[in-house]
């Protein structure tokens, strides 16, 4: 690989602790790897060229720790930041590896359980802010079932709701300048979770009493284990205004969550993201939530941390070159893309002149106009060109 790890705090390249970090434990064996004390993680990713890191409460501060040792964590890791100028734009709570959360954290059927979890994300809130976390990301990889019998999910939304209330007011009373990023997930490892889509997430936030303080976190592989299309995700994300942060990784279809190097899994898919994310305005954090595999040793993780870098770089470089192509530029205005930008209606057109303009139904020829080919065949050749880098 020819990977130039440049520092380019402008690529905004994030990642999480517990990605690079991860010792390769999986349901059906042992971890394969040492763990990476967080320092090292930061050091590292720095020198491949990251802009900054991200972590749950527990990849930083083991779960129990005595207030000293959290102290002891949290100043060897600013320590740490300080020194590389690393940043931390996303912080989020581990509310699924302790078996207390088994049934759930804000819709666990167990009160006592819910109170735990709202403390304890307030607590990693306070750090949140100290450290200057613009986003806060709610995976609720264990608010869910196994069973329909076992939880009645409306009143889990209800609970779900009271949950993300309290904690937007617990933000606002702080002024703390953190907004949430909700992250949709369809199973695994319950075996279904709510909210599974991102479309389920943005209706579900409309309900909520501080709704402008919460968007989305929206990751490749979970829209693509339900066999949804990401890239159609994304951009009703950004027509919502609710892409507040996104995780990219990969997978191979309609399987387990692979959390593979970004790229890795559907090429196609993620020059078309990487396409839609350059050309949006979207200026957030390009976080990878990956996972090196469990057959790589330590040097493989760091291969693969700048794997993920080198994927983000070579695809945003051929989608520039697929938009100024004038070839393409032809094919696009052959395939009427800018004409979808045009209204329906014309500018101060009634439903009376609608009704009245013979040529839009009595005159209209079906027939004919759909004898007109829409030419997206050649469109998308030549963005497999591109892609490939044969143009
Ligand atoms: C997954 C999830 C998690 C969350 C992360 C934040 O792969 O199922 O992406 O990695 O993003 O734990 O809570
Ligand atoms: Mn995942
Ligand atoms: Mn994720």
């Amino acid at each position: 690989m020819t990977s130039q790890p440049q520092r380019s705090p402008v690529d905004k390249f994030t990642f999480g602790l517990w990605t690079v970090g991860w010792q390769a434990r999986d349901p059906f064996g042992d971890a394969t790897r040492a763990p990476i004390d967080p320092v090292e993680i930061v050091t590292r990713l720095a020198e491949l060229g990251a802009y900054g890191v991200t972590f749950h409460d527990d990849d930083l501060i083991p779960f129990g720790s005595d207030d000293k040792a959290r102290a002891g964590h949290i100043a060897r890791f600013k320590q740490a930041l300080e020194r590389t100028g690393m940043k931390v734009p996303m912080a989020t709570t581990n509310l699924f590896t302790h078996p207390v959360f088994k049934d759930g954290a804000f819709t666990s059927n167990d009160r006592e359980v819910r109170r735990f979890a709202l403390r304890k994300v307030m607590r990693n809130l306070d750090l949140a802010a100290e450290l200057g976390a613009q986003t806060y990301v709610f995976w609720g990889g264990r608010e869910g079932s196994e069973y329909d019998v076992a939880k009645d999910v409306r009143v889990a939304l209800d609970r779900f709701r009271e949950g993300l209330d309290t904690l937007t007011n617990y933000c606002r009373e702080r002024s703390y300048k953190i907004r949430f990023a909700l992250e949709p997930k369809p199973n695994e490892p319950r075996g279904d979770i709510l909210l599974p889509t991102i479309g389920h997430a943005l209706a579900f936030i409309d309900t909520l009493e501080h709704s402008e303080m919460v968007g989305l976190n929206p990751e490749v592989g979970h829209e693509q284990m339900a066999g949804l299309n990401f890239v159609h995700g994304i951009a009703q994300a950004l027509w919502h205004g609710k892409l507040f942060h996104i995780d990219l990784n990969g997978q191979r279809g309609i399987k387990y969550d692979q959390d593979l190097v970004f790229g890795h899994g559907d090429l196609a898919s993620a020059f078309f993201l990487v396409d839609l994310l350059e050309t949006s305005g979207y200026d957030g954090p390009r976080h990878f939530d990956y996972k090196p595999s469990r057959t790589e040793d330590l040097a493989g993780v760091w291969a693969s941390a700048a794997a993920n870098m080198r994927m983000y770089r070579l695809l945003r470089d051929r989608a520039a070159k697929f938009r100024q192509d004038p070839e393409v530029q032809a094919a696009m205005k052959d395939s009427k893309l800018a004409e979808l930008g045009q209204p329906t209606l014309g500018k101060g057109e009634s439903l009376a002149d609608l009704l009245r303009d013979k040529s839009a139904y009595e005159t209209f020829d079906a027939d004919k106009v759909a004898q007109r080919g829409c030419g997206f065949v050649r469109l998308n050749q030549l963005a497999m060109e591109h892609l490939l880098g044969a143009r």
